[in-house]
């Protein structure tokens, strides 16, 4: 008799894993398949986590070669031990995924280590060993889009993933793709001394932001040093033995030309991942897996959650729908507020969003009111040192209803949770403006913007 298990989940990124201790928590017997050699997927070996170590360690160094002496600190002799850097992320990352090994021990969620193929309902094979479940949830995550003529090698044009194990700073780094991937790696190098260039496709980098935002980044990265090549498409890459040599040209047509790169990182978004697990699911136009409000697929007995089906994919999305679907499996009423997901871009300043941006509301003819608050009048930020940037709240004119959030700024994405709150209690600009906000800190930016709201800013 095959082993047998209330819920078989197929993947351990955020979604799956968060989804198999949720279960078991609920007091399911649960099985989680990773063909990974560690846990935790996408996000914690190759994404959020290795990326984040990666920004936090260049931007010490950023720190020490460019703002310490504003703070009267003067440090001779600074220089970078890539090869460290590297170790240190690598053992963040490590700590994390056993973190999610020590988890799965911890709340009796079984690992089968192994490629996981539905062969009939209710039946997973992992590597020519056969289970059963009652139910299957699909967690498979997603991989980088590829860009015809392009090769990606990994050493010489890389995605993320390439894009986090260099082991010498690149000459000149292009990115192609202005997008979340291209402007925290970008940055990552540029702070490290590569000459970073960013050719994206639209008019604007970031392009599911706030225009007004998007527009206060590129202006903020370009005095870091960041160019950008706005409007324009790669058409072609040749590699040679002194880089990669690349034909761009604009996006609505136009002369060509040759950018000449040491490393190319292609950063064009990414698409689920769904090959290999058999389950006969039906796919949408962009190939993302078909689901009902409670995760069904077309298939019964087999559901899906993460960045296998539509929605941002972002890694805490794919845990509260994790969350959901467990409880659902369990017999209980488990939701995810779509409405209140915040995005944040870790650059510096970071960049984070929540709720509805100022176009969506205009082409959804709702009426709002702005507040906008910059830092250069925050007390905190002129402390740090960190004054670039500003709040803005967008509230419904008629209710005062909280739409939309937007930050750029030091810490944006700690700010945005209290926004992420309001939003998700239904709260009005005037509730965030008449909370009490401590002084001195970042977050009284955003009682000045909730106040802005009204006209009535205390502090500019
Ligand atoms: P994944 O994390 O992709 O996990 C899917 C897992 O399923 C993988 O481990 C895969 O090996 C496994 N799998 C697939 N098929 C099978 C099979 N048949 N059998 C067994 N195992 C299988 N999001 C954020 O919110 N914040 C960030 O800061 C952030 N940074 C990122 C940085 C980078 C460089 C990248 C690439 C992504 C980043 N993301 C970030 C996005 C985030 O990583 C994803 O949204 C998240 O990992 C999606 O989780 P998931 O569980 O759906 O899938
Ligand atoms: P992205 O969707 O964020 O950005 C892709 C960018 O590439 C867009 O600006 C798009 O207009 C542009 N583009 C598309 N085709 C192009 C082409 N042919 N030439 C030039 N530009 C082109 O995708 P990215 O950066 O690859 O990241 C994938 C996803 O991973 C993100 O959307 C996000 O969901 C997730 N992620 C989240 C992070 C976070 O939460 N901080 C960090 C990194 C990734």
């Amino acid at each position: 008799m095959p082993d047998s298990f209330d819920v078989i989940i197929i993947g351990s990124g955020p979604g799956g894993y968060v989804c198999a201790i949720r279960a078991a928590q609920l007091g399911l017997k649960v099985a989680c398949v990773e063909k990974r050699a560690t846990l935790g997927g996408t996000c914690l070996n190759i994404g959020c986590i290795p990326s984040k170590a990666l920004l936090q360690s260049s931007e010490e160094f950023h720190h020490a070669t460019h703002k310490l002496k504003d703070h009267g600190v003067l440090v001779d002799g600074v220089k970078l031990d890539l090869a460290r850097m590297q170790a240190r992320k690598d053992e963040v990352v490590n700590a994390n995924v056993k973190g999610v090994e020590f988890l799965f021990r911890k709340n009796k969620v079984t690992w089968l280590k192994g490629t996981g193929r539905i062969t009939a309902p209710g039946k997973v094979d992992v590597d020519g060993t056969s289970y059963e479940a009652k139910h299957i949830v699909l967690a498979t995550g997603s991989e980088s889009v590829p860009l015809p003529g392009l090769d990606v090698d990994e050493k010489q044009i890389v995605t993320s993933t390439g894009g986090l194990e260099l082991d010498q700073v690149p000459g000149h780094l292009v990115v192609i793709g202005g997008g979340y991937i291209g402007l925290e790696l970008g940055s990552v190098w540029r702070r490290l001394g590569a000459d970073v260039t960013v050719v994206e496709f639209l008019d604007r980098i970031v392009p599911t932001m706030d225009t007004e935002i998007s527009k206060a980044l590129e202006r903020i990265l370009a005095r870091q040093g960041m160019k950008f090549r706005l409007g324009t498409k790669v058409t072609g890459a040749r590699k040679g033995n002194d880089g990669v040599t690349l034909t761009i040209e604009p996006a609505a047509g136009g002369t060509a030309e040759e950018l000449k790169a040491d490393v190319v990182l292609l950063s064009i978004g990414r698409r689920p991942y769904t090959n290999g697990t058999g389950a006969g699911v039906e796919l949408d136009e962009r190939g993302r897996i078909k689901t009902d409000a409670r995760y069904a697929t077309s298939v019964p007995g087999i559901y899906a959650i993460g960045d296998a089906i539509a929605g941002p994919m972002l890694a805490h999305k794919a845990e509260e729908e994790g969350v959901a679907v467990a409880e659902i499996l369990a017999g209980q009423a488990g939701h995810v507020n779509y409405a209140a997901i915040p995005g944040v871009v870790y650059t510096w300043p970071e960049v984070a969003a929540v709720g509805q941006t100022e176009e969506e509301l205009k082409a959804a003819g709702i009426a709002y009111n702005v507040g906008k608050f910059p830092f250069t009048a925050n007390g905190r930020a002129r402390a740090m040192g960190d004054t670039d940037g500003f709040v803005k709240l967008l509230a419904d004119k008629a209710t005062d209803r909280l739409l939309g959030a937007h930050i750029i700024g030091p810490d944006a994405g700690t700010l945005i949770a209290e926004l992420t709150t309001a939003i998700e209690f239904g709260a009005s600009a005037e509730d965030v403006a008449r909370t009490c906000h401590a002084h001195p800190t970042l977050e009284e930016a955003v009682k000045e913007a909730a106040l802005a709201v009204d006209g009535r800013a205390l502090h500019i």
